[in-house]
């Protein structure tokens, strides 16, 4: 077996490996990253869509952002409907004037991986990362299966950066964490569409047949959502269908039918709530989805992830250059009161937009819940703090 050597192994390129890598390679911290899938692949796969404002400084901060400047899309506001009417969220006057920043995930990591291999900086692609140990000794290392065979990484830490259901947190010995769960009783149907956005601004809609958000990824291109039953299949969903339901819930006298365009991508995303705790274990530490997954209804997916690489970047660089490790003792309390104001946060976007089949009583408070979101000035700035800009509340 080869044998090599870095300060900080990094297991996947995803936006969290990829922008801690580059926070540690500007800083002068040796690191490699590893991900199984091909570049292609990472570059192609398409999921969140909403940069929050404090992430997309730190975006810019890391040096990727010139070109989520120039393209990203930047909202002040978010539509709600609900009983066929909209009603809008002044997200940047509520939130003293912070506005989210619409630009794909798959932008992101497109931006961060010309970064790296700009700098001449490693990242493998189709390098699975098979084995984590060592990371209660002070030599822990990784087994790397790729093209040339198996290479042992040697290093000072680790960085689970793998997503959901990860080797990383499969390392950790099941009673020295826990995992806490929750699995919702529908799935989330995306679609990507080459038609210009019907709306201006994102619409999330309650209707009697099922959520539906309106997206987009650019003035061209159409991110369009609905929520269907958990076991439904895309066979079940032409194009057709797709379109018709869409626009029985997403219609509003004002708007009574919406764009429909050539679709490119379809997928159908389970959703769960799930926080692993603690995020570290000896030399490993967790960030992204290797340690929490939020459903989707509040946009916090990628900014989580990213949020928990600058504090991890942070507290590695305190190690590592000034042998302080106060902050790496921190990392996981730290990271986990953020991570849990989030869960909390897409739990209650989903729950009030989610129409629960026969239970009247859940739907009367659903849609009470979604009054006082739009009615309330207090209510609504909650919302929109929280949505635009959760880490600084
Ligand atoms: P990931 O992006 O998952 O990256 C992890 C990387 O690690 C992957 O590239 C993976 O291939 C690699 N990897 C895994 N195991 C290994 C290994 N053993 N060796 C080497 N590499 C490995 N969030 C939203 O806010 N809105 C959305 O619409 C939305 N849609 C989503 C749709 C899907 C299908 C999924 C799965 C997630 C979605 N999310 C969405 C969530 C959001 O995309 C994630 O929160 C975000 O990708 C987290 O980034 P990450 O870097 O932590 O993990
Ligand atoms: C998206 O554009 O993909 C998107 C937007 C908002 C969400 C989830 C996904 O809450």
């Amino acid at each position: 077996m080869k044998e090599t050597r870095t300060q900080v192994v990094i297991v996947g390129a995803g936006p969290a490996g990829l922008l801690l890598g580059q926070l540690l390679q500007s800083a002068g911290v040796d690191n490699v990253v590893l991900e199984r899938r091909s570049r292609e692949y990472v570059e192609q796969r398409v999921r969140a869509g909403v940069i929050e404002y404090g992430v997309a400084n730190l975006i810019d901060d890391a040096g990727a952002g010139e070109r989520m400047r120039r393209e990203g899309l930047v909202h002040h506001g978010v539509e709600f409907r609900f009983e066929h009417h909209a009603h809008r969220v002044a997200l940047s006057e509520l939130a003293d004037g912070r506005a989210i920043t619409v630009y794909g995930q798959q932008e992101v990591v497109k931006d961060l991986i010309a970064l790296r291999l700009g700098a001449g900086a490693p990242l493998h692609f189709d390098a699975e990362v098979t084995v984590v140990d060592g990371l209660t000794s002070d030599a822990p290392f990784v087994d790397v299966e790729g093209a040339d065979g198996t290479t042992r990484i040697s290093c000072e830490y680790v960085a689970g950066c793998d997503g959901s259901f990860g080797v990383a947190s499969r390392s950790i010995p099941t009673t020295l964490h826990r995992k806490y769960e929750r699995t919702y009783p529908f799935s989330w149907l995306g679609i990507l569409a080459e038609v210009p956005p019907s709306n201006e601004e994102l619409v999330y809609c309650r209707h009697e047949n099922g959520f539906a958000l309106s997206s987009m990824r650019s003035p061209t291109l159409s991110r369009l959502y609905l929520g269907v039953e958990p076991n439904d299949t895309l066979d079940e969903w032409s194009d057709d269908r797709i379109w018709d339901e869409l626009n029985v819930r997403l219609a509003t006298e004002a708007t009574p039918a919406i764009n429909q365009g050539r679709v490119v991508e379809r997928s159908i995303t389970s959703m769960r709530s799930v926080v692993v705790a603690p995020m570290r274990h000896g030399r490993l530490f967790l960030a992204g989805d290797a340690a929490h997954i939020v459903p989707p209804t509040g946009a916090k997916g990628m900014n989580l992830a990213l949020a928990d690489v600058r504090v991890l970047a942070g507290a590695l660089l305190a190690q590592l250059q000034r042998k302080d490790d106060t902050l790496l003792a921190a990392y996981s309390a730290t990271c986990l009161e953020r991570v849990w104001r989030a869960e909390e946060f897409s739990n209650y976007m989903t729950q009030m937009l989610h129409p629960n089949g026969d239970d009247d009583f859940e739907n009367g408070v659903q849609l009470a819940r979604l009054r006082q979101a739009v009615n309330s000035r207090e209510a609504s700035t909650v919302l929109a703090r929280n949505y635009v800009d959760l880490n600084s509340l």
